[in-house]
């Protein structure tokens, strides 16, 4: 289980101020800033990514880089600017050369993410690539498999529809069709 103070983290600014103060793992060590979250703390619809990158980590807000430009044109594309919705990753640390955040990494950092899903009470998470769908589902299918159904946060009833990463789609264009779809669906849900 997490070592992180829980009961604690039931308003924004509480789990804000954790985070910076976080050294429950190694990724606090090497990163230059800490990522929360951003957006709207009332947002219908959250988003969650892996982790920072390069670009996250200088800034100190999630998806800034070339995959955030894409996230931002896939949310204009359902007419959303990312102000409106709440943008957040499993870890809010980068982890060194990009690699994937460690179970043990995901777990304690968990904490923040289950405080922001609280507070946050969204209609839908969006779910993108195999680091968030894994670590939100506890599950191991492959993202193809994954993306073809809706499924739930465990322990809520709240929808999550695992999508494609931007930074897959920058690679893989062809599943961007896909990806619109999500995207619509997500639309329609919203409604
Ligand atoms: N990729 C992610 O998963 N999250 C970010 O914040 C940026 C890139």
């Amino acid at each position: 289980a997490s070592s992180i103070e829980i009961a604690s983290l039931d308003n924004w600014e509480a789990i804000e101020t954790a985070i910076q103060a976080c050294t429950a793992c190694e990724l606090s060590q090497n990163c230059t800033r800490k990522v929360p979250g951003t957006g709207n703390r009332q947002a219908d619809l959250l988003i969650v990514g892996e982790g920072p990158g390069h670009d996250e980590d200088l800034r100190g807000e999630p998806f800034v880089g070339r995959s955030g430009q894409l996230l931002d044109r896939m949310l204009a594309a359902i007419g959303f600017s990312r102000d409106q919705v709440y943008i957040t990753n499993i870890v809010k640390c980068r982890p060194p050369s990009n690699r994937d955040p460690r179970p043990e990494e995901a777990l304690q950092c968990r904490a923040y993410l289950d405080a922001q899903i609280a507070l946050l009470a969204p209609k839908v998470i969006l779910s993108a690539g195999r680091v968030s769908a894994h670590n939100l589902l506890g599950s191991n299918l492959p993202v193809g498999k994954l993306i073809k159904q809706m499924h739930q946060l465990p322990g809520t009833d709240i929808p999550v529809k695992v999508t494609y990463h931007p930074a897959y789609l920058l690679r893989n264009p062809s599943a961007k069709a896909i990806a619109w779809q999500d995207m619509k669906l997500i639309y329609r849900m919203l409604q």
